[in-house]
């Protein structure tokens, strides 16, 4: 194992934080003095065009930045990365999303593993299955085709999926319907099931352990849901009819087949994937499959399709190039330099609504981490918080503070150029104005608005400093043709590869996930008391004791 760098014995931190004490920033000076400096720090990867040029960036920040990705040796652990080397070293594991994507022509072997074809071949059995359930020759137990898919699983078995489903939809099969149980909170079962015919629902049971309480326990209500169902209306009437509904209904994925099987699925109508997939990275895995039921094997390739050539630019371009390079860089320069603690992305793309919450797993379970991958205590601070709203609906909502606010707040803007809805308002075209707010948003930022600029509009003197905006609020600006399946791929491993850049920086192991342990473990200890069990409860702080007793006291059966 390499031993993480640290980055504050580099010499390039020591240049960042003279320029950093050196820097007052000036993003309309920045413009003024240089008409290039759009075109100079714009960058093309794959479909993905990303304007860098709003950010607290110049020609000697960017030579110190990708200085320090030399000195702590980025280039070594993504090779690394890509070659399947255990960089996961808390779990002794490869990291091989990136092996998810690759081309059925393409060769990796790994700790003895045909990796591609392995890939390929789960890949033509997850669309085989999904071509019988689109095409209708996959039939519930009364003959009927499917027209719900239900896919359960928590965290990277649902948060992909949903996030994908959605930003897709106009290339979802008419007619059919996917829907997504993740919260162990029976009300969200109750919702998603309350006004479905179990005759036409088929469940997808997603968990790459098959641990999970959370999916586990929504699987068995599921079961329980359409065991009952088909009951009531003579479908099911005995043991033999009952286990011919569940393999009729029931899929599952994971990389726990043994557990599948044990759960009653069928384990032909299982689709496996492997430990060198992290959940929160595993959308591209089999973990897709209620995706390629839903979009079919032409969409779901390109949009693996889309991946991959990311991955390509990420591995290949030169590093002064490299928007996944640049982009983690520039975020361990906001975090570490300027103490910022969150990032914002903000999709001008409605369909991209859960692509913020997608993001919270993938960047904060990957870089939430106070040690480094080697047990050492981190030397800076780590993990940013993400988190965001398509606009336009986030202006109307927490702009201000991104405006106005005392926090430094540097946001990505996402946006596409053709619209999927292009619908008109008399004779104005809905998708300009609403791109209209995009540009503007990130020029607002940056450049503000003087007290001068301010008083020639008329405004009273004593409201003038309220009114004012000081502007140098760094932003990103991704934009793409339209949101296809490859852009959606594009968007999600340009964010993998940011992430990873600055879990290299900071030293630690981004693919684990300690830190979701002890609450597991802690609810698992509490179940008893919170069933009445004294000693259970006695066994808890007074806090928690007398937060059960007011349960206990109001809970209406
Ligand atoms: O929250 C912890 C976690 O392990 C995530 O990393 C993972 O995506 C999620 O739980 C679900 O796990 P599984 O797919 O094994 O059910």
């Amino acid at each position: 194992m390499t031993a993480p760098v640290d980055p504050t014995t580099t010499s390039a931190w020591a240049e960042l934080t003279k320029l950093h004490e050196g820097f007052t920033p000036d993003l309309k000076g920045a413009f003024a003095s240089d008409p290039e400096r759009a075109q100079r720090f714009t960058f093309d990867a794959a479909d993905l065009h990303v304007d860098l040029s709003k950010n607290f960036l110049d020609d000697e920040i960017l030579a110190a930045l990708l200085k320090l990705a030399d000195e702590v040796k980025i280039a070594e652990r993504r090779e690394a990365m890509y070659t399947g080397e255990h960089i996961n070293v808390t779990e002794d594991r490869a990291v091989l999303h990136t092996a998810l994507r690759l081309p059925s022509d393409a060769q990796l072997e790994v700790d003895g593993q045909d990796v591609v074809a392995d890939v390929h071949q789960t890949l033509a059995k997850i669309h085989d299955f999904a071509e019988q359930v689109r095409g209708g020759s996959w039939t519930g137990i009364t003959g009927r085709p499917i027209s719900t898919v239900v896919n359960i699983g928590i965290g990277g078995s649902d948060l992909g999926p949903v996030m994908v489903y959605e930003a897709l939809k106009p290339y979802v099969k008419a007619g059919l319907e996917c829907r997504f149980v993740s919260n162990i909170d029976p009300t969200d079962m109750a919702e998603k099931t309350k006004d479905l015919d179990p005759e036409t629902t088929l469940f997808i049971v997603a968990s790459k352990t098959f641990t999970t309480l959370e999916t586990l326990t929504n699987a068995r209500l599921a079961r329980e849901w359409l065991l009952g169902r088909l009951k009531d209306s003579g479908a099911v009437t005995d043991e033999a009819s009952s286990t011919e509904a569940v393999k009729k209904h029931f899929v599952a994925v994971s990389t726990a087949l043994d557990k599948v099987e044990a759960f009653g699925i069928d384990p032909n109508n299982a689709f496996g994937f492997w430990n060198w997939v992290g959940g929160r990275y595993s959308v591209d895995s089999a973990v897709g499959t209620v995706l390629a039921v839903a979009l079919g094997k032409q969409a779901f390739t390109e949009f693996l399709s889309g991946f991959h050539a990311i991955d390509e630019h990420f591995r290949t371009a030169e590093a002064e190039q490299n928007v996944p390079l640049l982009m983690g860089l520039l975020n361990v320069w906001y975090v570490n330099f300027f103490q910022a603690a969150s990032h914002a992305v903000l999709p001008y793309a409605q369909y991209l609504h859960r692509f913020p919450a997608y993001l919270q797993q993938l960047t904060m379970e990957s870089n939430g981490k106070s040690v480094r991958w080697d047990g050492s205590a981190v030397t800076t601070d780590t993990g940013e918080i993400f988190w965001g709203e398509p606009g336009t609906n986030g202006q109307h909502a927490f702009y201000q503070l991104i405006h106005q606010g005392t926090r430094l707040i540097p946001a990505d803007f996402i946006a596409v150029a053709t619209p999927a809805n292009p619908l008109k308002d008399g004779e104005t075209d809905v998708h300009e104005l609403f791109l209209s707010n995009f540009f503007a948003q990130t020029a607002a930022l940056a450049f503000g608005k003087t007290a001068d600029e301010v008083r020639a509009e008329g405004t009273a003197e004593a409201v003038v400093p309220a009114r004012v905006f000081e502007g140098n609020r760094p932003t990103t600006s991704i934009m793409a043709p339209a949101l296809t399946p490859g852009v959606v791929g594009q968007l999600i491993a340009l964010y993998e590869h940011i992430t990873f850049v600055e879990g290299v920086v900071w030293g630690i192991d981004s693919f684990d996930q300690w830190g979701v342990e002890l609450g597991k473990q802690l609810a698992l200890k509490i179940a008893p008391a919170v069933q009445g069990d004294e000693a259970a409860k006695a066994e808890q702080d007074s806090s928690t004791q007398s937060l059960i007793d007011y349960y206990l006291a109001n809970r209406k059966r």
